[in-house]
């Protein structure tokens, strides 16, 4: 929903300006924990009445534009009274928090989210999470997070939507729409914040908070265009990152923040940075002092400071002394004003404010039904050797390893709000399902990561009693989010001892992988009959998994990340440039590739199975070119020869063989999630125009070129035999 300003709202906002001293204008542009309500009480409960005297005093003297990460209605609506009543021009506060992927109800880490490729899914989640931040007292959520990540050594990808930009503009959208809903001034609606404001996901190393080299047509045309697509769908809020791009600190970038966010895309919400990242500035050595920070960042574009309290302390001042014109900090206080109006706080200053929908659970079945569903949706099947799944409920099994019963590695690295009373691990999941129990040996044969006392021996038993293996292995959930960059991509040594030693015994395994990024599979995990990616899969875990391993729900799920064969194969992306040397069977040697593996992946972008068999007929075209003004239908038939019905990922990429700048082996541009019946044939068609083969052209400007193009519509980013069409240049 693009925002429609309210002339009404205007008028308001102008008569507020004129009567607000400059400290109540600098104090709009101040966000602050919020230390007045409990901030998940199970964390660091010592901080939640820290300061939460001297935070009302801030409010009441009107120098607060926002709090962040407190819940609660009651005290929610207590901190806003003081804003209203007690303060000189009762300007309300807009209350924050990082709500994620769920609040209460917790849904699958987005990166798993999105290997449903179903944004519509993505959508109803954002939506059901809104309903029950705004209950908790919240207006505004630090979410999506729109990072393009194509180093999984980098674990903030977690909360992202993986390495693809077309997939990635798909669930910034999705889920902006689904966190604000129709109405931005509904009770129920919470303003959305894409971040981090630019290319976090480009981090050099994968190491987080490191710096970023890119070229300009790297930065948009991958890790801009989520951030376009979010503000296209009606986001009011970007939040900046901690990263520099080429030397220059985003969060103080005038070509980012100001020509390009505000000069060439108009966007009209305001620009908030990531946490203390003003402050850093001077860290960065891009500020001399805070007061030359707090002057850079403004200058720049950022209209609103996170907790560092630079603006507070240096704003007044350079507005006295002229370095900063009063007429840029109304324009800063008028962008905060002018949200607060559109999400109708300044009509309703106590809106989300009710005690009464906080404790009304009526909402709580659907949305844990909607968490399940959401949760199947997400785990992907990439390999099933024998059709070992799904299992036959009276099999013998031995659910074995360090998630088997785990219940604190359900809800991925950023959760601060979740019900864990409510939550479902493996073995509840699977226990449920089963009507006789015994057939369930559960073993955990090890700890995340470290051996057990005679953990292995009890496991190896458990499996040589077993007719099939359940192994429950990945990384602990504090692998993965922000400041969790690892060098290898890899299981901890004590899973993977588990993991060799089960197989030995030769009773069939299925990996149930637990995880926040791609993986480096190895050994015997990797060479399991049966592997599934189950990510973070929050509140619903457990019931998922047995849906799938049961054969309840066909997995339908494709991989959003490369798995490559190896960590030292990062960043690795499978929409990677041509090179001069590309690995092809003419090419003896001097080719592009490791000496220890191809550059392909293990398993590939789009990869995923189903429970059904289907096949694609060939790719054809309908034309052999396309008219500069024109469209042409790319299609192709896809076949279950399956028993069962399924779920199929039909995906469009496309190539352009000759460019101004080197361009991708591949690009997805299209996929369509399309259920089939047994034996069921469908066409599946795109429609192409030239927009969709626009890049950055070596000259910087944006658009497509004539020549010849190959289309794939494929299972997956490294299959199929492309259809070839021309683009003509303009009549
Ligand atoms: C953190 C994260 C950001 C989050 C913010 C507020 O450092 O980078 O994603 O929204 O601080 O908690």
């Amino acid at each position: 929903m693009p925002y429609e300003a309210n002339p009404a709202d205007d008028a308001r906002i102008e008569s507020l300006l004129a009567r607000m001293t400059v400290e109540e204008k600098v104090g709009q542009l101040g966000v602050f924990a919020d230390m007045v309500r409990p901030f998940a009480p199970d964390v660091n409960p010592e901080a939640n009445v820290r300061n939460a005297a001297e935070v009302l005093e801030q409010v009441r003297a009107g120098r607060v534009g926002a709090l962040f990460n407190g819940v609660g209605a009651a005290q929610g609506r207590q901190i806003q009274r003081v804003a209203v009543e007690e303060s000189r021009l009762g300007i309300p506060v807009l209350l924050a928090a990082d709500v994620i992927h769920g609040m209460r109800t917790v849904f699958p880490i987005p990166l798993g989210e999105a290997a449903s490729f179903e944004p519509e899914l993505a959508e109803r989640t954002a939506r059901a999470t809104a309903v029950e931040a705004t209950a908790a007292g919240l207006h505004w959520t630090f979410a999506p997070a729109v990072d393009i990540a194509r180093d999984q050594r980098w674990g903030r990808g977690a909360e992202g939507a993986g390495e693809d930009t077309f997939l990635g503009c798909a669930f910034a959208a999705a889920r902006v729409r689904g966190f604000q809903g129709e109405d931005l001034r509904a009770h129920d609606s919470l303003l959305a914040t894409p971040k981090h404001f630019a290319a976090y996901g480009a981090v050099a190393a994968g190491m987080d908070y490191n710096y970023v080299e890119i070229s300009e047509g790297t930065l948009r045309d991958v890790h801009l265009p989520p951030f376009k697509a979010a503000f296209d769908a009606g986001a009011l809020a970007v939040m900046t990152a901690f990263n520099d791009i080429n030397g220059v600190p985003a969060s103080a970038n005038r070509a980012l923040l100001g020509d390009l966010l505000r000069g060439e895309w108009g966007f009209p919400g305001v620009v908030v940075s990531d946490y203390t990242a003003d402050m850093e500035l001077v860290a960065h050595g891009y500020a001399a002092d805070a007061r030359d920070a707090t002057l850079r960042a403004f200058d720049a574009g950022l209209d609103m400071s996170m907790q560092s309290g630079f603006y507070a302390a240096h704003l007044p001042a350079l507005v006295e002394s002229g370095e900063v014109p009063m007429a840029m900090l109304d324009e800063a206080v008028r962008r905060v004003l002018s949200v607060k109006a559109a999400i109708g706080l300044l009509d309703d200053p106590y809106r989300s404010l009710d005690p009464a929908r906080e404790t009304d659970a009526s909402q709580r079945e659907a949305h844990e039904a909607l968490a399940r569903d959401a949760a199947r949706r997400s785990i992907v099947l990439l390999k099933n050797k024998g059709d070992l799944l799904p299992l036959r409920r009276d099999a013998r099994i031995a659910l074995v390893g360090p998630f088997a019963r785990d219940r604190d590695n359900l809800e991925g690295c950023w959760t601060l709000f979740g019900d864990r009373s409510r939550y479902v691990n493996v073995e509840q999941g699977l226990r449920a399902a089963l009507a006789d129990g015994a057939v369930l040996d559960v073993v955990d044969g090890c700890a995340m990561e470290a051996e057990l006392e005679g953990g292995i021996e009890a496991a190896v038993a458990a499996a040589r009693g077993a007719d099939v293996v359940l192994l429950a292995v990945g990384e602990p959930q504090r692998y993965s989010g922000e400041a969790q960059s690892r060098t290898r991509i890899e299981l901890p040594p004590a899973q993977q001892a588990l993991a060799e030693a089960v197989a030995a015994t030769g009773t069939p395994v299925v990996v149930l992988l637990r995880n926040g990024r791609a993986l480096a599979l190895q050994g015997a995990v990797r060479d399991a009959q049966a592997i599934l990616v189950t990510w973070f899969l929050g509140s619903q875990t457990g019931h998922a998994v047995a849906d799938v391993v049961f054969g309840d729900f066909s997995p339908s799920a494709r991989l959003p990340v490369s798995f490559p064969h190896d960590s030292g194969q990062q960043p690795f992306f499978y929409n990677h440039p041509r090179t001069g040397r590309p690995e092809t069977p003419e090419m003896s040697e001097f080719k592009a590739r490791w000496r220890e593996h191809p550059n392909t992946a293990l398993y590939p972008f789009g990869h995923g199975l189903t429970y059904g068999r289907v096949e694609y007929g060939a790719t054809t075209v309908a034309a052999p070119a396309l008219a500069w003004d024109g469209t042409l239908r790319v299609c192709a038939t896809v076949r279950n020869d399956g028993v069962r019905a399924t779920e199929e990922v039909v995906q469009l990429y496309l190539h352009d063989r000759v460019g101004s700048r080197v361009r991708p082996v591949r690009e997805l541009k299209g996929f369509r999630k399309v259920l089939l019946q047994p034996g069921q044939s469908l066409e599946v068609a795109f429609e192409l125009s030239r927009a969709d083969l626009a890049f950055t052209r070596a000259d910087g400007t944006h658009g497509a070129e004539p020549g010849a193009f190959d289309a794939w519509i494929a299972p997956s980013s490294a299959t199929g035999k492309p259809a070839r069409f021309e683009l003509l240049p303009p009549a």
